[in-house]
């Protein structure tokens, strides 16, 4: 009977379901089509215009006050789970990533690092071939027991890696159809957790399905924000997912810092970073990350910043922004 499938219903067909649909229904309730907003401009006085209204558009803040809330105490006898997370890509996330594992294992905390990103570049900034790794973090998310063999040794001596790459692609719809498909990482980390200090976890620039693994495994989360234009735009999207995920499905989850990255000495750089500053002046960890040649130099020569260049600028800069965090996160 496909037939009747591309037959189109005649203008009485329409109507006469449209009545029994009438009969069968409640009524809807009529809905305001034109939104309410409320407008902050007062209403000017005619005349010339005014001069600083230029000024005044770029000073508007967002009406409603921007929340993080900050992350849960690590419970004791277990790694910190930190995913690095901002949808937007480009913004520092995998570099903030390799070198802050780097800086922790450098003072002596075993550091496990979980790439979900499908680009896969922890593992070439750690030094690890992965075109020669057999399982990665798409095993994992599939089959968490295997867990505990995804491990791989890295360049730098106490952080280990389980590696992201192209089999990630593609992923979020296979999981559609798993059970519990939201603790997939959770409880693939679960029998690791006594083992290191620290798990932190490198997202893809989206919070799909595996981002929202990340941050249901998570304790806490870093954000990298690049002192552009639209920087508090992102953050207020971000906050709506870190919302929802506390809401339904992880209420420890909390900010343990906001990171300033990629920073240059220029007066749009400064008026960012000093917006982000004031809407968190607890979260966000200074200095800033300055740009720095070395810091994209040093993923090609499969190295951390403090092996290829430590006295650099972006050495000197994780360096401190890995103290922060070493007592944010209580590892000192
Ligand atoms: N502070 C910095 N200064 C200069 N280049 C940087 C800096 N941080 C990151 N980069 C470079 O910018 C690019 C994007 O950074 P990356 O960490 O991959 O961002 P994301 O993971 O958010 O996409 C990379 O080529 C990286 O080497
Ligand atoms: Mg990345």
């Amino acid at each position: 009977m496909s037939g009747t499938l591309n037959t189109p219903l005649s203008a009485e067909g329409a109507r006469m379901s449209a009545d029994e649909d009438r009969a069968s229904l409640p009524e809807v309730e009529a809905t305001p089509l034109v939104v309410d907003v409320e407008f902050i401009e007062v209403e000017e006085e005619r005349g010339l215009p005014r001069l600083d209204a230029v000024d005044e558009i770029s000073t508007a803040r967002p009406r409603r006050p921007l929340e993080l809330p900050r992350g849960a105490a690590t419970p004791e006898g277990r790694a910190r789970v930190v995913t690095v997370i901002n949808q937007k890509g480009g913004v520092g996330k995998t570099t903030s990533v390799i070198n802050i594992a780097s800086q922790m294992a450098l003072r002596g905390h075993r550091v496990l690092v979980v790439d979900a990103d499908s680009q896969g570049n922890c593992a070439t900034g750690l030094g690890v071939d992965k075109s020669r790794v057999s399982t990665t973090t798409r095993d994992l998310l599939l089959s968490p027991e295997c867990a505990v063999d995804s491990r791989h040794a890295t360049a730098v001596e106490g952080v280990h890696i389980i590696v992201g790459d192209r089999t990630l692609v593609g992923l979020e719809q296979e999981m559609l159809r798993q059970l519990g498909r939201e603790r997939r990482m959770t409880e693939a980390l679960a029998p690791l957790l006594p083992h290191y200090d620290l798990v932190l976890i490198d997202t893809p620039p989206s919070l799909g399905l595996v981002t929202i693994n990340a941050l249901v495994a998570s304790d806490g989360i870093v954000i990298p924000v690049q002192t552009e234009y639209f920087a508090l735009e992102g953050l207020a999207m971000l906050a709506g997912t870190i919302r929802e995920v506390r809401g339904l499905l992880n209420p420890r989850l909390g900010v343990d810092g906001v990171m300033l990255t990629m920073h240059a000495p220029t007066l749009l750089n400064n008026q960012v970073a000093a917006e982000v500053k004031e809407a968190f002046p607890e979260l966000v960890i200074e200095p800033p990350i300055r740009r720095n040649i070395r810091l994209a130099e040093a993923p090609s020569h499969g190295i951390p910043i403090h092996l290829h260049d430590p006295k650099s600028n972006g050495g000197l800069d994780y360096q401190k922004v890995a103290s922060v965090l070493e007592s944010r996160w209580g590892l000192v």
